[in-house]
């Protein structure tokens, strides 16, 4: 899509690289992280405001340590090395630096020696994080430092006449405080960005740019209920209305009326011509009998696919583009220089895999977006905040919280004791705080008494877990009153519970999901 004023980040491989496009979209100002050796030529063409080289890994000491093309400090455009950044500009225009034996990493006390439009409106001591094991010990000529530390008596360089600045230390993260003031510096006082990237615009400009590429064809969407796959709906149907053609397959492993609540929001409140498959009686036979964690996610992965082709079949005549909700994070990956971390929350929602005669473009409209911005999207689409706020919810939906044997009976009774540990959270006033929270049914039974006859009967687990972006957790310290409600509920109003427990395990070693 096009985009007015941005800013280009140039990825070395930084494990915190999101982070400084996180900070720079949050002053407005729209960024894309791409490949630390674009050509000076390519990047003019898309015209940035401003040039960000990120930290990395590597040292610039290094034979086939990544370099940028030399050709983009002469293009006249501003730029900002961070970290690697700034030792690789260094060392491009002729400073020098030093190999550090060893690493130095944590907060340190920075003093500003100089005038920087960087640190316009800033104090002159400021605590910064620095993760580095290099430093520059010869600054370019033409730069002054501006900026000092214990450890490193150049924490930051200018040339102000070329408007290329470097910092040793990590403005992106929390550690830096003032560290995101720093950037939107950056942004508006060096390279003049005017900060009117709002998701409103964002989502004009992305109309226009459907409307554009889809004319008049059609276009089929898998609809799963969650943020995702919802935004996407949202936004192509106020695109292109009719011409959009969702398919939601309701595998019976979903939570307490959900498909309910998919086909009444979709369907019936934003008139999308949806088209439902009722295929639980189909998953649940190819379950039956199946209890190994791997097979399960498998054949649900497998029917899954025979049912949404099975539909878009039916309307493949007429469609031309399969619309997906792929997120920013999963796209930024491919520019790394190491390759970031694998992709771990995908599901087979992402309809990878479909047989070789269903033939479609692809569209991912969210493709420029993170997840709070999907979010943000959402409700300014006027999603309603069940559906933005939804908690991720695993592809094989309940199938990877019933232990043991899937039933339909067992599906039920999780769903009501899910549905008990939801609605106790959600009075909880920061209840968004939790990042996910449910029931998982255990496969053993335990004996308790009710009235005088005792009972053999099954265990359901409350895991709730806080995290922000679930490849680590820790649980959840949920108040004891709540626990108690949910546990009360639970054994008094589903049939056949008569035991609670709350799992008080984090992430790693264990995992969120029980299987
Ligand atoms: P784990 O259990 O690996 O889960 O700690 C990490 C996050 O991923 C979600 N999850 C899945 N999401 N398909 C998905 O779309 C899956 O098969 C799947 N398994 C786990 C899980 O809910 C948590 O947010």
């Amino acid at each position: 899509m096009k985009h007015g004023e941005w800013i280009a980040i140039l990825d070395y491989g930084s494990q915190v690289t999101q982070l400084i496009a996180r900070r720079i979209r949050e002053q407005k100002v729209y960024c894309e992280i791409i490949r630390f050796d674009t050509r000076a030529a390519d990047l003019a063409r898309r015209a940035p405001k401003g040039i960000v080289l990120s930290g990395g890994p590597a040292s610039v000491t290094d034979q086939g340590s990544p370099l940028c093309d030399p050709a983009l400090f002469e293009l006249g455009i501003p730029i900002l090395g961070i970290c690697y950044g700034m030792q690789l500009t260094a060392r491009t225009l002729g400073g020098k630096v030093h190999r550090g034996l060893k690493r130095e990493y944590g907060k340190a006390s920075m003093q500003i020696t100089q005038d920087c439009p960087l640190f316009r409106g800033l104090e002159k001591n400021l605590q910064v994080w620095m993760s580095h094991g290099d430093k520059v010990e010869v600054i370019p000529d033409g730069f002054e430092t501006i900026a000092e530390s214990d450890n490193c008596p150049c924490a930051a360089m200018q040339n102000a006449g070329r408007k290329i600045y470097g910092v040793q230390f990590h403005p992106e993260v929390v550690h830096t405080p003032q560290g995101a003031q720093m950037l939107g510096n950056f942004a508006s006082e060096i390279c003049g960005c005017s900060g009117d990237w709002k998701m409103s615009k964002f989502i004009e400009d992305n109309i226009q740019s459907i409307r554009a590429k889809v004319g008049s064809d059609h276009v089929l969407l898998g609809l799963s209920g969650g943020v995702d796959s919802s935004v996407v709906a949202a936004l192509l149907h106020k695109a292109i209305g009719p011409q959009l053609h969702c398919v939601f397959v309701d595998n019976g492993l979903l939570r307490y009326n959900e498909a309910r609540e998919v086909e009444d929001l979709f369907g019936h409140a934003f008139g999308i011509d949806l088209h439902t498959a009722h295929a639980q009686d189909l998953f649940l036979n190819a379950l039956s009998g199946i209890t190994d964690p791997e097979k399960k996610r498998k054949i649900i992965g497998k029917t899954f696919i025979d049912v949404f082709a099975e539909k878009a079949r039916s309307l493949s005549g007429k469609v031309k583009y399969l619309a997906q909700g792929t997120l920013y994070p999963d796209v930024i990956e491919s520019v790394s220089p190491i390759g970031g971390p694998s992709a771990t929350i995908k599901s087979h929602h992402n309809v990878g895999g479909l047989p070789a005669d269903l033939k479609f473009e692809l569209i991912e409209p969210l493709r420029e977006l993170f997840k709070d911005e999907v979010r943000a999207v959402g409700r300014e689409l006027g999603l309603p905040g069940y559906v933005v706020d939804r908690q991720p919810f695993p592809g094989p939906g309940l199938a990877v919280r019933i232990l043991g044997d899937i039933t339909r009976e067992r599906v039920n009774l999780l769903q009501l004791a899910d549905l008990r540990v939801r609605e106790e959270i959600l009075k909880m006033e920061n209840h968004l705080d939790v990042w996910q929270y449910f029931a998982v049914l255990l496969p053993i039974q335990t004996v308790g008494v009710m009235g005088d006859d005792r009972t053999y009967e099954n265990v359901v687990a409350v895991r709730a877990v806080q995290s922000l972006d679930g490849m680590t957790a820790d649980w959840y310290k949920l108040p004891y009153d709540v626990l108690d409600r949910i546990s009360s509920r639970i054994i008094n109003e589903v049939k056949g519970v008569n035991r609670v427990v709350y799992d008080i395990s984090s992430k790693p070693p264990s995992t969120i999901e029980w299987e």
